[in-house]
């Protein structure tokens, strides 16, 4: 399996990097399938590797979560696409004066850019009106997207590099009782906001970007159907001002887009963000359902249908990339979950991410530790002192979330979970034995 991988891999490899750049970076034809790209992992694979992959695959545009010089470097002149971001908790330096907002401008997009790096957006902020985050970003958004796009303007770049705000889709929502994309506008709380900004979005032909998550209406709402979060029908259609909504996904989409004319903008352009199905960490988070959302997702995008408002050709970015062993569970343990690639680059599942017709996801090869495991030692002595706490430590410092309810390691027995704990311990400390607890053996 992993040799068949790496022949693929290497063949693709050679075809495909001459091809990259002029096939799908004008934006013509199928739809431009990017990818999120985000780092929070203990065992970041090389970024020239994570770049050569993109190649390989025919991914022309990719969005990070930040501008850093490690991950943004490797991408020049590979003709990608790029998204760099302005993290939230820059957001109120750069809301607080025009000045740090065009240094940053200099710094991480002109440099970027003369150095051969396609920067095309800047995202200001991720997601920052979350109504987890209790409205703390509320009042600096806006300032710092203003900034940014001025900054660009003065140095020039305002054409090519558009300053954007990456939004959840809780931006936006219909009301309960008539729940059809027409009654659909932008949420009370920030509504007076939300008009300012997409007017100014569309003042500077920037792009509205949108985080849309079928998975999460499904996990947020036990009643939900199930079929509804995928694109092949067997669910009850929504039907809406002489439109037919047969999955999620259009709905959500469509929502925004009579958002947007009931705030004055009905023709602004659409980019989605996110959009993606996790693997793990839920009873509906697995690679049978995963691999159902991107078949069916891709052959939209490929057919180039868009939604009942806005068929067509679609700007997509999936969510994401590799995943993300570190990112914080709040939201939910499939939280580090969502990569089409496994934390040490395997595919999970074969796709058609190119639109060329053939399933063939190509992964990274690393280098792996030994092949040796943590087991529970049930003869050692004190075995059960301490261990609650133990298990407790290592589980905050490596990811225990495959042994949760509905994940795929939930029905190990007592002991099985604590092998697991300390294993996955052991293994994110690179084995180093010296960090063992006592009751662990190897
Ligand atoms: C450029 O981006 C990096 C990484 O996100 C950040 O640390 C740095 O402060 C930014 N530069 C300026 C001048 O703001
Ligand atoms: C929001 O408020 C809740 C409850 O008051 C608190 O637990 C949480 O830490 C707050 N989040 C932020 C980002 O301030
Ligand atoms: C935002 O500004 C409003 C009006 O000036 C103020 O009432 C509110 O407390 C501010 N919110 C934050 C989080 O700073
Ligand atoms: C979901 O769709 C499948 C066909 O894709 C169908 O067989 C099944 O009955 C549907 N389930 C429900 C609950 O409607
Ligand atoms: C765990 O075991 C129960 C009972 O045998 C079974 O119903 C369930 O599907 C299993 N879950 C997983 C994730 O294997
Ligand atoms: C194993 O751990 C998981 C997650 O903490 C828990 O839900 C499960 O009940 C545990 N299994 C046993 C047999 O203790």
């Amino acid at each position: 399996m992993a040799a068949a991988a790496a022949a693929v891999g290497v063949v693709a490899l050679l075809l495909l990097l001459p091809l990259a750049a002029s096939a799908y970076g004008d934006g013509l034809g199928r739809a431009a399938v990017g990818v999120n790209w985000g780092t929070m992992t203990s065992h970041p694979i090389l970024p020239c590797e994570v770049v050569r992959m993109l190649a390989a695959n025919g991914v022309a545009r990719v969005k990070m979560f930040d501008a850093d010089p490690w991950t943004a470097a490797p991408l020049a002149h590979t003709g990608i696409q790029v998204m760099l971001a302005v993290p939230n908790d820059q957001l109120a330096r750069l809301a607080g004066d025009p000045r740090r907002a065009y240094r940053w401008a200099e710094q991480n997009v002109s440099a970027y850019l003369e150095a051969g790096v396609d920067v095309r957006y800047v995202a200001v902020g991720n997601e920052p009106f979350l109504k987890s985050y209790n409205g703390s970003l509320i009042n600096v958004t806006f300032p710092a997207l203003k900034n940014m796009q001025r900054a660009l303007d003065k140095l020039g770049l305002g054409d090519h590099v558009k300053a954007v705000v990456p939004l959840n889709a809780d931006v936006y929502n219909s009301p309960e009782n008539k729940p059809v994309p027409s009654a659909g506008s932008f949420r009370k709380d920030i509504n007076a906001l939300m008009v300012d900004i997409v007017n100014f979005l569309n003042m500077n032909n920037a792009p509205f970007v949108v985080n849309i998550y079928p998975f999460l209406s499904l996990y947020q709402n036990p009643n939900f159907p199930l079929n509804f979060s995928f694109f092949d029908g067997g669910s009850k259609p929504v039907y809406d001002k002489g439109m037919v909504y047969t999955n999620v996904f259009d709905a959500n989409f469509d929502t925004l887009v009579w958002s947007l004319r009931k705030a004055g903008v009905p023709d602004m352009k659409i980019i989605v963000g996110e959009v993606g199905w996790p693997t793990d960490g839920d009873k509906h988070a697995n690679v049978r359902y995963a691999q159902k959302f991107y078949d069916g997702f891709l052959k939209k995008m490929v057919r180039n249908i868009g939604t009942p408002l806005r068929p067509g050709w679609m700007e997509v970015y999936l969510f994401a990339l590799i995943d993300e062993n570190q990112k914080s569970v709040l939201p939910g343990r499939f939280e580090r979950h969502w990569g089409l690639l496994t934390y040490d680059g395997k595919p999970k599942f074969s796709m058609d991410l190119s639109g060329d017709g053939l399933d063939n996801l190509v992964g990274v090869e690393v280098e792996y530790l030994p092949a040796q495991w943590c087991v529970f030692n049930k003869d050692a002595k004190d075995k059960y002192k301490d261990l609650p706490a133990a298990v407790n430590y290592a589980c905050s410092n490596a990811d225990c979330t495959p042994l949760g309810y509905g994940s795929s390691c939930n029905n190990l027995s007592h002991d099985g979970n604590i092998s697991y704990a300390f294993n996955i311990y052991f293994q994110t400390m690179d084995q180093d034995s010296q960090r063992q607890w006592r009751t662990g053996k190897c």
